[in-house]
């Protein structure tokens, strides 16, 4: 068997146009085994142009990228087995129970055991009460967990979650931000979007910022930190938050649609 790659993720000068508009102008990036990074940008920087093309859905106009040592462009079937992907709409169905949903997807995907799997995914998603009751009945928060337990049946290494909280509430994102730090410790490599700066800083091993076409910078929320100096007010350091950082380096308001 051939070992495994260092790097669960390697994007190397991707570039994609829709038309006349270039969107990606050469992004680089990689992702560690078992790591969570957060692509940060603006609406329409290109973030999920970027995640479609990682996941085989849209190819690159130049450039490469591998996910999970696999080609995205020349070996688009092995680079699927090794993914999942979800996305902001929720792919559960409301009749049936959570537990049903998990036994469901086990069975398609032709798994031993689908009881055992939806009951270990019901228990690491803290869904083991909620698993007999109809998704119909579930908040935002649960189903987005349940969403997220479907998309790890047949444990895929790698897992795109594009904005996994938006329009959850406070406290619904903060259930995702666990099952998402699950994933993690598990070994599953996670590469998420997002536009809550928030999110990024709580959750992500790295950070990049997407903006006009390339990733402006990269780093560790602490590396992206000390790219701007502490404000210093009479004795009190104030150290910047990773919102002032992407506002001094992209100049502009993030909550602010274009
Ligand atoms: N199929 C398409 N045809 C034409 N233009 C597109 C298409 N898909 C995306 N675009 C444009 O490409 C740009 C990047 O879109 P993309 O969806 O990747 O951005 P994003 O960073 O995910 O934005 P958001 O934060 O709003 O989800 C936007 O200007 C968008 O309008
Ligand atoms: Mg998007």
């Amino acid at each position: 068997m051939t070992t495994p790659p260092a790097q669960a993720i390697s994007v190397r000068g991707l570039e994609k146009s829709y038309k006349d508009l270039k969107v990606l102008k050469g992004v680089h990036f990689e992702v560690a085994r078992g790591s969570i990074f957060a692509l940060l940008g603006s609406n329409g920087a290109g973030k999920t142009t970027v995640v479609r093309i990682l996941a085989t859905l849209l190819t690159g106009d130049a450039g490469a990228a591998r996910v999970n040592g696999f080609d995205v462009a020349a070996q688009p079937a092995r680079v699927r087995e090794s993914i999942s992907l979800t996305g902001q709409f929720a792919a559960v169905d409301e009749i049936l129970t959570g537990r049903e949903n998990l036994v469901m997807v086990a069975r398609l995907r032709h798994l031993k055991d689908p009881g055992a799997i939806a009951d270990d995914l019901l228990r690491r998603f803290s869904l083991t009460d909620a698993g007999g009751r109809r998704v119909g009945t579930y908040s935002g928060g649960m189903r987005r967990r349940l969403d997220i337990a479907m998309s790890l049946i047949g444990n895929p290494p790698v897992i795109f979650l594009d904005e996994p909280t938006t329009g959850l509430d406070p406290q619904a994102r903060i259930e995702v931000w666990q099952s998402v730090k699950e994933l993690a410790a598990h070994g599953t490599t996670v590469l998420l979007t997002t536009q809550y700066l928030d999110e990024a800083e709580h959750l992500a091993d790295r950070i990049a910022i997407l903006h006009e076409g390339r990733i402006i910078v990269n780093g560790t929320l602490a590396e992206l930190k000390r790219l701007l100096p502490p404000a210093k007010v009479e004795y009190v350091e104030k150290q910047p938050t990773l919102e002032d950082v992407f506002l001094s380096l992209v100049g502009a308001d993030p909550k602010d649609p274009r």
